[in-house]
């Protein structure tokens, strides 16, 4: 089992980095061999049809689609910004859907996280996302895990501190993990 992890995020301190280190814990301890990858070493300009068809899809476009398809599910953690999509995930998923002949969302297994210092935790956000991928024929897991008030949930070591916070990214992680080998 591969899974890819991303943040919708590229601050330094990321909520939503931190959130999905521990998704990623548990689908490792789980078996799944994982993979982490960071925005900000996939760089692209704002989606533009000149440039797409000027100089065609950006590099970093490219490459987060072989590591889609190298994987069988895929988990995201990303912030709510103004109640929708993060600019840097949505402007990936814009170039990412342009790649032909097969987009890499098509089928895909994917997780979706957020955490915010909001109530919410981000959650409304997922939901403007989820329509995108969905659009783009992603088999989006149904239960989604938020984390509100995120910025007081992390220990020092980068691990939650309130256990019954860790038991809900367990479950969903690996309920989303059993799910994928069936
Ligand atoms: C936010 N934030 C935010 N939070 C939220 O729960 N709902 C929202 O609609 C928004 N909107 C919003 C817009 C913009 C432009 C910014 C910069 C921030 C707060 C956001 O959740 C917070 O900054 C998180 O810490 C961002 O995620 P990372 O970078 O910590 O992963």
């Amino acid at each position: 089992m591969k899974i890819l992890a991303l943040a919708g995020s590229i601050r330094k301190d990321s909520l939503n980095k931190k959130l999905l280190a521990v998704a990623c814990e548990v689908a490792s301890a789980k078996g799944a061999e994982v993979k982490v990858v960071d925005f900000a070493a996939f760089e692209m300009p704002l989606y533009s049809g000149d440039i797409e068809d000027g100089k065609g899809i950006p590099e970093a476009a490219i490459k987060l689609k072989d590591l889609f398809n190298s994987v069988d599910g895929v988990i995201i953690s990303t912030p709510e910004y103004n109640y929708s999509v993060s600019g840097v995930l949505k402007n990936a998923v814009d170039w990412m859907s342009r790649i032909k002949p097969q987009q890499p969302f098509k089928r895909k297994q994917m997780l979706l996280m957020s955490a915010s210092p909001s109530m919410v935790g981000g959650n409304r956000g997922l939901w403007v996302l989820r329509m995108s991928l969905e659009a783009l024929g992603a088999f989006v897991y149904p239960d989604m895990f938020s984390l509100a008030v995120a910025h007081e949930a992390f220990d020092a070591n980068g691990g939650l501190k309130e256990v019954n916070h860790f038991n809900l990214v367990k479950t969903n992680v690996e309920n989303f993990i059993d799910h994928i080998a069936k």
